[in-house]
């Protein structure tokens, strides 16, 4: 388990950096190009900018980026169902805030949303709670029965 995340999360880092360089080749004035900015009131919204390329639209897994992944993204919308009903939203705040693995890991090496919300919010630890709460609730709200 462990390892799979941190796989996860190295496999973040590279999407987020070939989007870096997609956005640096269209716009070659922008030097330090950021994530797409989203309102951190919308879970949808923020889940559509930085999620779907490889979780899908619908967060099954089959974003169009999935197939260039070794392991497949996980299907967003069944986490409730395989943790016996309840939609484990701690465990999906800590994975994004890069906080799931540290006792495992012993090191921070990547947990790249969080990060990425820091920047983003210019350090304004509200807004990056508020960000990641929105996203795990969107996703809590597309859980299969
Ligand atoms: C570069 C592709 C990629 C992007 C972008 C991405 N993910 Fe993932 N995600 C994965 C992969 C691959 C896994 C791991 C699958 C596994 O090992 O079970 C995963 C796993 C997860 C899990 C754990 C699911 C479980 O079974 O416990 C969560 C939660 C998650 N992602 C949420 C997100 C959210 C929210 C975003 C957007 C902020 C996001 N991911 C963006 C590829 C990605």
């Amino acid at each position: 388990m462990a390892v799979r995340w941190r796989l996860c999360i190295a496999v973040f880092s590279v999407a987020v950096m070939t989007m870096f360089a997609a956005a640096q080749e269209q716009k070659p004035a922008v030097k330090h190009a950021a994530a797409p900015q989203t309102s951190a009131a919308s879970g949808k919204e923020m889940f559509m900018a930085y999620c779907a390329s490889c979780h899908g639209t619908d967060a099954k897994g089959d974003g169009p980026a999935a197939t260039a992944l070794k392991d497949a993204p996980a299907d967003l919308t069944a986490l409730a169902k395989t943790n016996g009903g309840k939609y484990p939203s701690d465990k999906v705040m800590s994975v994004l805030r890069g906080q799931a693995n540290l006792a495992a890991h012993g090191t921070q090496e990547m947990p790249v949303w969080g990060k990425v919300f820091w920047k983003m919010s210019q350090g304004h630890e509200g807004e990056v709670q508020q960000r990641v709460g929105n996203l795990s609730h969107y996703i809590e709200s597309l859980q299969v029965k």
